[in-house]
């Protein structure tokens, strides 16, 4: 909090979250992000013009838009003098985006920003090996048909394969998957646990989409094709899976000894979500009722050597601090679920005194968050994971939540490689 000038809420939207290689993989990633940031400005019945900066996040960042954001400004009708930055902070990407506008709202640089973040897996930026791509530049500049064949002379067969970007920790090699394994052997985390949290989080997003929670904050997207269809639903939740079917799933980043599946991790996915944040004053003067408001928000980074996607655990208590507020005191909870066994491994450590003391520097836990103040609409594990977007997407789940309910505060965590973990906290009053 900064001053008396709050950022508010004031609406946001998503496109459906598909899995990778599905309904998405013909569109282009501008296009994706796009599309709901037009929805969002139409359903929002805002102005374009009122719109004065543009953050987005993205993680796989394509070769073509070196500032995704900005093509967004260009590609979406807001005034063509916005300034607009693309933020990476892998899967807390948003989360950052938000932050920062946040940031400028709080310090008066802005009253009307959009923030958000788009990631499309089904088309990663494939790219060549360094001598390969040296050699085709070289080429490129050579004044003779001589110079252009000795340009590749030195060139293995090695050199010769495309370099697919990987979620591989460059500083330990391991996957994320190996790293939530790691983290469900060092915190007991059973797989009967895992499963169990991953069947709820399937059963409750498609209640959620059964009684118009989330049909409410998803968009449709148009997909130009033969014939054109729009796509309206998010394509993994999956009502009918059971604690049988997921039981029967092999794990997948250790065969012999494992405990995660395809089941209780999520999965790779395209998607896109705005939020449109607002100085409380303008949304106030433009008719707005806002959702919420971000009242505190903090980062924190682990080794990623360790428990990689237990950075949450470090920065829910910061930002709690920062916000002045205790984890009873918040009401629900938006939990990024990159794989059941972090979620389940982040709240064991937040209820834990030997945790609170030795890490924290705290001389008692944290707090409990039951089942019944966490991921109401379901999480990640079952509506997906499009990286640079799922911060925006909690933002907007979580607002809409405290918004029906009346819940006085509210908390966003995402977990993301690096070992880093976001939290943010929104109140009402
Ligand atoms: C885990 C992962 C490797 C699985 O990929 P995949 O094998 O393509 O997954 P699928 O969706 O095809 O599922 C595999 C099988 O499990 C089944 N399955 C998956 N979830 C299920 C569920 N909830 N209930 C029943 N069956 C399920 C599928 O039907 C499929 O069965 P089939 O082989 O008979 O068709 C992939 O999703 C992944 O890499 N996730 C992690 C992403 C990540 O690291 N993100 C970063 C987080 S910070």
């Amino acid at each position: 909090m900064s001053g008396s000038r709050r950022a508010a809420i004031v609406a946001g939207l998503r496109t459906p979250f598909v899995r990778a290689g599905t309904d998405f993989a013909q569109l282009d990633v501008l296009e994706l992000a796009r599309s709901v940031t037009v929805e969002l400005l139409q359903r929002a019945n805002l102005d374009p013009t009122e719109v004065q900066h543009v953050i987005y996040g993205n993680v796989t960042r394509p070769v073509q838009y070196s500032n995704l954001a900005r093509e967004l400004v260009l590609a979406s009708g807001l005034p063509r003098t916005t300034p607009a930055d693309t933020v990476t902070l892998a899967c807390a990407s948003a989360c950052q985006a938000i932050t920062d506008a946040t940031n400028l709202i709080e310090r008066g640089y802005a009253d009307v920003v959009i923030a958000g973040g788009v990631e499309m897996l089904s088309n990663v930026p494939i790219s060549l090996s360094p001598p390969l791509a040296r050699a085709l530049v070289s080429a490129s500049q050579a004044r003779s048909t001589g110079q252009r064949i000795a340009s590749f002379r030195h060139l293995r067969l090695a050199d010769l394969p495309p370099v697919a970007p990987t979620i591989t920790e460059t500083s330990t090699g391991l996957s994320m998957g190996q790293s939530a394994e790691l983290m469900a052997k060092l915190n007991g985390i059973s797989r009967a646990d895992q499963d169990a949290w991953a069947l709820g989080s399937h059963h409750k997003a498609a209640a959620a989409w059964q009684d118009g929670r989330l049909a409410a904050e998803v968009a449709p997207v148009f997909v130009p094709s033969d014939t054109g269809h729009a796509v309206t639903r998010d394509n993994h939740i999956r009502p009918d899976t059971s604690l049988d079917k997921l039981a029967q799933l092999k794990p997948v980043f250790d065969r012999a000894y494992g405990t995660v599946t395809a089941g209780n991790s999520s999965p790779l996915t395209d998607g896109a979500a705005s939020v449109l944040l607002m100085s409380e004053e303008r949304a106030r003067g433009l008719g707005y009722s806002p959702k919420a408001f971000v009242r505190a928000y903090a980062y924190a980074a682990v080794d990623p050597a360790g428990q990689l996607l237990l950075g949450p655990a470090y920065a829910i208590p910061q930002a709690l601090d920062r916000a002045g507020i205790a984890l009873d005191d918040v009401e629900v909870v938006e939990m990024h679920e990159a794989f059941a066994a972090q979620v389940l491994s982040t709240l064991k450590k937040l209820d834990s005194d030997a945790f609170a003391r030795e890490e924290l520097g705290r001389s008692r836990a944290v707090g409990c968050i039951d089942a019944g103040r966490i991921n109401l609409g379901g999480g990640s594990i079952a509506l997906g994971h499009p990286f640079g977007a799922t911060g925006a997407r909690c933002v907007t789940t979580l607002a809409n939540t405290m918004e029906r309910r009346s819940a006085g505060l509210g908390l966003v965590s995402v977990c993301a490689a690096g070992g880093i973990g976001a939290a943010i906290v929104l109140e009402r009053s």
